[in-house]
């Protein structure tokens, strides 16, 4: 199995999801090889819940990453778990169009481009 999803899966055992019960975990490549994992994060008031990509991401971004290669999702989900229209926004603004790996318990495994997951994004430049 790649690498990164092998952190990915590392990193959805300290998933808190006490709610849906959905265990998820990413992880993130840097550009100069760092690795940072991320997991959900459920809240009682559920909309403040957090997904494992934004975990992941904002993880490395609050330890000065600003440059990334590619993302992991894991999850035991028969049909692989693509990343939610919110982290498809956040990680067309802070990753660019990286490719998004998407793998389960079962070894299946995905990759897309962002671009592909989140064509036309509103970003930066709309702003301009
Ligand atoms: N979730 C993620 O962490 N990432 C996704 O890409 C999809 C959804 C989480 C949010 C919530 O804790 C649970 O899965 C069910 O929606």
């Amino acid at each position: 199995m790649d690498s990164l999803l092998i952190a990915a899966f590392a990193s959805r055992r300290n998933a808190h999801a006490p709610f849906s019960g959905f265990l998820v975990g990413a992880a993130v490549e840097c550009a100069d090889g760092r690795v940072f994992g991320g997991c959900n994060i459920e809240s009682s008031s559920y909309g403040l819940t957090v997904c494992a990509e934004r975990t992941a991401v904002f993880s490395a971004v609050a330890a000065g990453e600003c440059h990334f290669r590619r993302l992991a999702i894991a999850t035991e989900a028969s049909r692989l778990t693509p990343p939610c229209g919110a982290c498809r926004q956040v990680l067309w603004d802070l990753c660019g169009d990286i490719p998004i790996l998407l793998g389960n318990a079962a070894g299946d495994t995905l990759s897309f481009q962002l671009s592909h997951l989140y064509p036309d994004p509103f970003d930066a430049n709309s702003l301009a």
